[in-house]
């Protein structure tokens, strides 16, 4: 048994000189300490001696790994010394090479308008809400007293997910949502921006997805006086000062009266051209008066409250304020577009 164990020492400490590096020298621990190692083999073995010798081959199996360990020590140091020499001299980074230029991204033109939108209805007090764009036939729809039969869901051609699901055709259900969470006698005023979706074309002026703002005001005594003093001014801080605003008879199943508003042509001022078409006016959004039936599904009394309504294009918006021809642009990400803003 010494004879082994001398030799077994002999061959453990040339096999941890040899080791290049410290994956090799862990097999080496693994192969004379482990538990299943040779070392460890022999202190198990013991129990064969006599008795008397027991105590003595003990002590050298014991100095055997003291020794072993001690050398492993040392070597796990010099390996990882030399590891790290070597990746110094591997990973050196030269500091005097020019940097890279971070490429910081701005504003979409559709998020700059909708801002500018945002903040002037929050000057007037105004706040934004939000509702979901897969919203129910009844929020999109039966809400907003357009029942399931009513002939005017054909002005909104509609994407369904199922017969009660759907890709909201406008930001018109928040009107109904936020009504219904809030407590009718208090009065409200918010806008309600966001994507809305219809079965459409993809061309210059038309795409299946496009972006909303809805503007609702409940409140006592609210007129169409309210109505038309609160576009005008929006209206002329997003255009211009001079701007006027003509409201046509229309016709929405949520509000009564209803109104197409047109404003005068930015681009012409009014002397008529081509983009107005030499009418001298652009439509630009829908509004009216909350029709009583919308009120009172939604839990508020018509005879107390009323209110307006109003749902503009963003897009539309947009493209006038920027002189942008084509809708598809905003969509593409094509950058020699998007840089110029
Ligand atoms: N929701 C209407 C549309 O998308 C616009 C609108 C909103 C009209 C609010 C009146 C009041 O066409």
């Amino acid at each position: 048994m010494e004879q082994e164990l001398s030799q077994i020492k002999h061959e453990a400490l040339t096999a941890i000189k040899a080791a290049e590096n410290l994956t090799v020298l862990n097999e080496q621990r693994v192969k004379y300490l482990g538990k299943k190692g040779s070392l460890t083999a022999i202190l198990r073995g013991m129990g064969k001696l006599a008795p008397e010798d027991r105590p003595r081959v003990g002590q050298l199996v014991n100095n055997v790994r003291i020794e072993l360990e001690s050398l492993l020590e040392e070597r796990v140091k010099t390996l990882k010394k030399e590891e790290m020499v070597h990746r110094l001299a591997n990973e050196k980074i030269d500091v005097t090479l020019p940097g890279r230029k971070q490429h910081l991204g701005h504003l979409h033109p559709l998020t700059l308008t909708l801002n500018k939108i945002k903040n002037i209805f929050k000057s007037m007090g105004y706040s934004i809400a939000e509702g979901p764009q897969i919203e129910t036939d009844y929020f999109n729809f039966e809400a907003l007293n357009l029942p399931k039969d009513h002939p005017a869901r054909d002005m909104q051609d509609s994407f369904y997910i199922t017969n009660d699901i759907l890709m909201r055709t406008q930001t018109s259900p928040v009107q109904a949502r936020t009504m219904q969470a809030h407590d009718p006698n208090s009065p409200i005023r918010i806008i309600a921006p966001g994507r809305v979706y219809r079965r459409d074309d993809y061309d210059a002026t038309h795409s299946p997805m496009f972006t909303q703002v809805e503007g609702l005001c409940i409140d006592k005594n609210i007129r169409l006086s309210d109505l038309k003093g609160t576009l005008t001014s929006a209206m002329q801080q997003l255009f211009s000062d001079d701007l006027q605003l003509r409201f046509r008879p229309s016709f929405f199943p949520f509000t009564e009266p209803s109104a197409e508003v047109d404003m005068t042509c930015v681009m012409c001022h009014g002397k008529g051209c081509r983009v107005c078409k030499g009418t001298g006016w652009l439509e630009i959004l829908g509004a009216g008066m909350v029709h009583p039936h919308v009120l009172q599904m939604s839990g508020y009394d018509p005879k107390k409250v009323s209110g307006f309504a109003f749902g503009m294009g963003v897009e539309r918006i947009a493209m006038l304020s920027y002189g942008i021809e084509d809708l598809r642009l905003f969509f593409d990400n094509d950058l020699r577009f998007l840089k110029q803003f």
